[in-house]
């Protein structure tokens, strides 16, 4: 039997297909039961330690919602970076080490690429990565997977845009892998000196994932299903100027949208800049907000599947 009992969610493309479906399913029995009204207590008596060195919103309100809904407590370190230990020069792995007497899951998120890793290769509970730097962010990505199943009925055969900072964007370098499972067809839309990571486009086609990589936006969204738009990721830029030049490349807004493949779902991970235009808010399409609002069922199997309690 399939089973993610004790173990760390690093990266997207850790996950077989079997783990992807059971957390898939149990966050739809999550989901189905809070609709109801129901009340959940699989993480009674569990304690979650949240560990945020980077600014967030949703993942780190999301986590904490989630366990609090599964009836278990959260202890966390706000402004990990200037607050906690690692002002003194504390690593990741020693961090790790004594976690574990204080929590029974742990969910990071760092600068560094990796830093989920180390902090996993100290702990003996499970580990969640939460956003690494411009590494990964493998829980944004299943919950994108799972946003995109609601809104479309399927994920089969999709084509999908990612489109933005492709280079520095952790979010889709997880949903490109996790997607790849499913038969999507990508287009890869970017500024050149925001493409996706020649590695993962070299690791997709491997998989025979068809890939289009183009600085046009309107021909990719007339031929896409999904348009998954992302911020230029202002943190990772050490030139300003290199920032301030690129980040208006792309604008989605209603010509685009009326330009595109009826029906088009739009989607992004949050925060958004100016990447779409508030008018499209009250397009049916615009999924952004209903997205994020998936996160919390996602991450609440997650914390008990990890746990050993869904
Ligand atoms: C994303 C992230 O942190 O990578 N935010 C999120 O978790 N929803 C996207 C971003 O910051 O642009």
């Amino acid at each position: 039997m399939t089973t993610l009992k004790g173990k760390d969610i690093l990266r997207a493309d850790q996950l077989t297909l079997d783990e992807i479906e059971l957390i898939m399913q149990t966050a739809a029995r999550f989901e189905s039961v809070m609709r109801a009204g129901g009340r959940l207590t699989n993480m009674s008596g569990k304690v979650l330690a949240t560990l945020f060195y980077e600014p967030s919103t949703r993942t780190r309100l999301s986590f904490e919602s989630a366990m609090l809904r599964l009836g278990g407590q959260v202890i966390s370190v706000a402004e990990a970076r200037t607050s906690s230990s690692a002002a003194k020069g504390e690593t990741l792995f020693d961090t790790g080490k004594m976690i574990e007497s204080y929590a029974d899951v742990a969910v990071i998120r760092h600068p560094a690429i990796g830093s989920a890793q180390e902090l996993a290769d100290g702990a003996s509970i499970p580990v969640i990565n939460g956003g690494d730097g411009a590494g990964q962010h493998p829980t944004q990505a299943l919950l994108d997977l799972y946003t995109i199943r609601k809104e479309k009925g399927t994920v089969e055969g999709l084509t999908v845009t990612l489109a933005g900072d492709l280079k520095n964007g952790r979010t889709v370098h997880s949903l490109s892998a996790l997607l790849a499972n499913f038969g999507v067809r990508f287009y890869f839309v970017a500024p050149a000196a925001l493409a996706m990571p020649t590695e993962i486009t070299a690791g997709l086609r491997q998989r025979r994932v068809e890939i289009v990589e183009t600085s046009d936006l309107a021909e990719a969204a007339a031929q896409s299903d999904v348009l998954y738009v992302t911020r230029v990721q202002r943190e990772r830029f050490t030139d300003p100027a290199e920032y301030e030049r690129l980040k208006g490349s792309y604008v989605v807004d209603l010509a685009l949208v009326k330009a595109a493949k009826p029906g088009i779902t739009l989607m992004h991970p949050l925060p958004r800049v100016d990447e779409i235009v508030k008018e499209l808010d009250a397009y049916d399409g615009a999924a952004y907000f209903r997205q994020a609002a998936n996160g919390v069922q996602v991450r609440m199997a997650l914390l008990a599947l990890v746990t050993g309690q869904a």
